[in-house]
């Protein structure tokens, strides 16, 4: 080490608060994901200066890719998520048992990575993703049993990002940061990630001022050219079309590149009405037509026992402002209470999931009577960020 360089790092030592580890390592060989670091900032030189905080267990902190041969290990830790998965990360359903959890691993239909405290050598965290076929990873969740949330993070999601680099067949990485995730949401994005604020919003059919809201509403077609029709097989071609027209710009189409084509769009209206994504409601799907050919359209799907789901509702963009939204979303609701009564399906809330900042959206469900259930933030990464990911840089 040159003179100049070691009056520089005592002068870095002294800056560093007492009790601090430090590390010092050879400028150009960037420590492993797994290796226990923490990068903070670099000297000039050859040497740089690592800061790793207070916390010497962060050296022991290890990730690993969870693979057929090592899965069992992480029964125990994989079961105290299962229980966690509806209270705290808002999941629908109970994850799979551990048996098919580990033929989806062995099958690599569901891949992952687990980390492990190797001062008590057990694990502590995991993360679990999926190829979708149009071009996503979808992150299911991270979990940790640590504290120190960033450190976990970071083990994770480095390894993560060092592997899909050199993977094809996906555009974006997606992840709905649902329920308890605070630690995780206030680092993501120092991975490249960016995040767009999502809102659940439900309509309580039990909810007797949301009934009256829905009754009060006096609502006209824009023109004797307009209709609101219900779903008809015959309406999916331009239906798909009205749904590339209002999506293919988005939030959903920044992390589902389905939306940002044509035959993605006839995918996603395909997967609805064969009832991929929840039991097809078509007669409650409702259509807007213009001269007969649709204009917009509200899909519902039924995801559970006693909820029904609108996973979409959209207008072209040449018929917006006109009231078709107001329109199709009052019928719909409408179609799903009188279909209930007469026992024919048996929703009794509807809910949506909607960009925090889409005024035109919340003002047309607030207008029916939805209500605001809780926020989250959906961030998703893209592969030229993955690409360009250095760690220990602002992405
Ligand atoms: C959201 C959407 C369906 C609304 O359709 P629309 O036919 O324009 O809706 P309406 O004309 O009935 O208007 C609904 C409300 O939004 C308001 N609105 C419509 N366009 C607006 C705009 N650009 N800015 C602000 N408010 C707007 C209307 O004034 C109306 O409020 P009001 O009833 O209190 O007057 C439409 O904008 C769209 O397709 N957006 C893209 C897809 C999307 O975001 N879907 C929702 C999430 S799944």
């Amino acid at each position: 080490m040159s003179l100049r360089n070691s009056v520089q790092l005592n002068r870095k030592r002294k800056q560093l608060g007492s009790g601090e580890w430090r590390i010092l390592q050879r400028r150009g060989l960037p420590p492993p994901c797994d290796a226990g670091y923490n990068e903070g900032w670099a000297l000039s030189g050859p040497w740089r200066v690592l800061r790793v905080g207070s916390d010497p267990r962060r050296f022991m902190i290890k990730a690993h890719r969870i693979t057929a041969e090592n899965v069992d290990a992480l029964a125990p830790l994989y079961q105290r998520f299962s229980e966690s998965a509806k209270p705290d990360y808002h999941w629908s359903y109970d994850p799979v048992d551990f048996e098919p959890f580990k033929k989806s691993i062995a099958a690599k239909i569901l891949q992952g990575y687990w980390v492990e405290d190797t001062s008590v050598d057990r694990p502590v965290g995991l993360m679990l993703y999926r190829q979708e076929d149009h071009r996503a990873l979808e992150i299911n969740v991270i979990y940790s049993e640590l504290e120190d949330k960033k450190t976990i993070l970071d083990r994770l999601i480095r390894l993560f990002i060092a592997d899909i680099r050199d993977t094809e067949g996906w555009d974006v990485v997606s992840y709905a940061m649902l329920g308890k995730q605070e630690h995780f949401i206030r680092s993501i994005c120092w991975y490249g990630f960016k995040p767009v604020g999502q809102a659940i919003l439900n309509f309580d059919f039990m909810d007797t001022i949301a009934l009256q809201i829905l009754k009060q509403q006096k609502l006209e077609l824009p023109g004797p050219e307009y209709q609101i029709d219900t779903w008809k097989p015959e309406y999916a071609g331009e239906v798909s079309q009205s749904v590339f027209e209002s999506f293919s710009k988005s939030s959903d189409a920044k992390w589902d590149p389905r939306f940002r084509t044509l035959t993605g769009t006839r995918k996603v209206v395909g997967a609805l009405t064969y009832g991929m994504m929840g039991k097809f409601l078509p007669a409650c799907t409702t259509v807007a037509l213009k001269d007969g050919v649709p204009v917009g359209f509200c899909f519902l799907v039924q995801d559970d026992v006693t909820s029904g789901n609108i996973p979409l509702i959209g207008v072209r963009p040449s018929e917006t402002g006109k009231g078709l939204g107001n329109l199709l979303l009052q019928a719909c609701i409408e179609r799903c209470i009188d279909d209930m009564l007469a026992g024919n399906n048996s929703v009794l809330k509807i809910t949506t999931t909607m960009d925090t900042d889409n005024i035109a959206a919340i003002k047309m469900y607030r207008r029916m009577g939805f209500r605001e259930e809780y926020n989250y933030p959906h961030v998703y990464l893209t592969r030229e960020k993955a690409l360009a990911y250095q760690p220990g840089k602002w992405c």
